[in-house]
């Protein structure tokens, strides 16, 4: 790949978490550290792409000034932010570990510790990248799959159900991959192709991402 390889190509990129309130100091959160995402948006920015990074909380820091960086907090404001930008988008890419489900009210005030249960109600959050797909025309889609039994099949269905173009699984019983390393693992499915990768670093495994981006799709 020649440096400037996804010059004139926008790439929107969602990472690390999302936390969903439950009164006004407390949330449902995971522990997602944005590393893999906030590693491909500097990868795809060296690499010429005008770069959309929407990040949940997350204490990654952004080095390079031309990635244009949304903060959002829940699930519901990541799902508006993409779609602020969707339109412009060539390549989307979904890293961010969104939330399931989120508390069905938000308590207005701190909730007392009076009794010896408590139950908070939780709904479903959007699927965001589901959404990506249903409302896709030119955007070529990538999704993350974090998988911990029937690791391909549970891939391979995602990409399908998700509508997507390509899928980059991480398995949970592989030592050093998964969110909270700084080492990944991963095996990448399109609808034609798949090929796994060894362990490496994250920001080499962004570099290995994009590459094959390219060699598949952008060739
Ligand atoms: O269904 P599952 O959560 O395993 O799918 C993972 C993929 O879907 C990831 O790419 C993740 O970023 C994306 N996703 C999303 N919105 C959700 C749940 C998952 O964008 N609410």
């Amino acid at each position: 790949t020649s440096s400037k390889s996804l010059e004139g190509k926008t790439v929107l990129i969602t990472a690390g978490p999302t936390y969903e309130a439950i009164d006004p100091v407390r949330f449902i959160g995971n522990h997602s550290s944005g590393k893999m995402g906030y590693s491909l948006a500097e990868e795809a920015s060296k690499r010429g792409a005008r770069v959309i990074l929407i990040s949940g909380p997350s204490s990654q820091k952004i080095e390079d000034k031309n990635i244009d960086l949304h903060k959002v907090t829940s699930a519901k404001e990541m799902l508006e932010k993409v779609f602020e930008f969707y339109h412009l988008v060539d390549i989307g890419i979904a890293s961010a570990a969104v939330a399931d489900y989120a508390p069905k009210e938000v308590a207005q005030e701190k909730i007392k510790k009076n009794d010896s249960t408590l139950t908070i109600e939780l709904i479903k959050n959007p699927d965001i990248l589901k959404t990506m797909g249903e409302k896709k025309s030119h955007q070529l889609l990538v999704g993350f799959a974090l998988e911990t039994h029937n690791e391909d099949e549970n891939a391979k269905a995602k990409l399908e159900k998700k509508n997507l173009d390509m899928i980059v699984l991480n398995s949970l019983r592989d030592h050093g991959a998964g969110f909270k390393n700084d080492t990944n693992k991963i095996k990448i499915f399109t609808k034609t192709t798949e090929k796994e990768f060894d362990l490496k670093s994250k920001d080499e495994v962004a570099k290995d991402i994009l590459n094959f981006i390219e060699e598949q799709f952008l060739k």
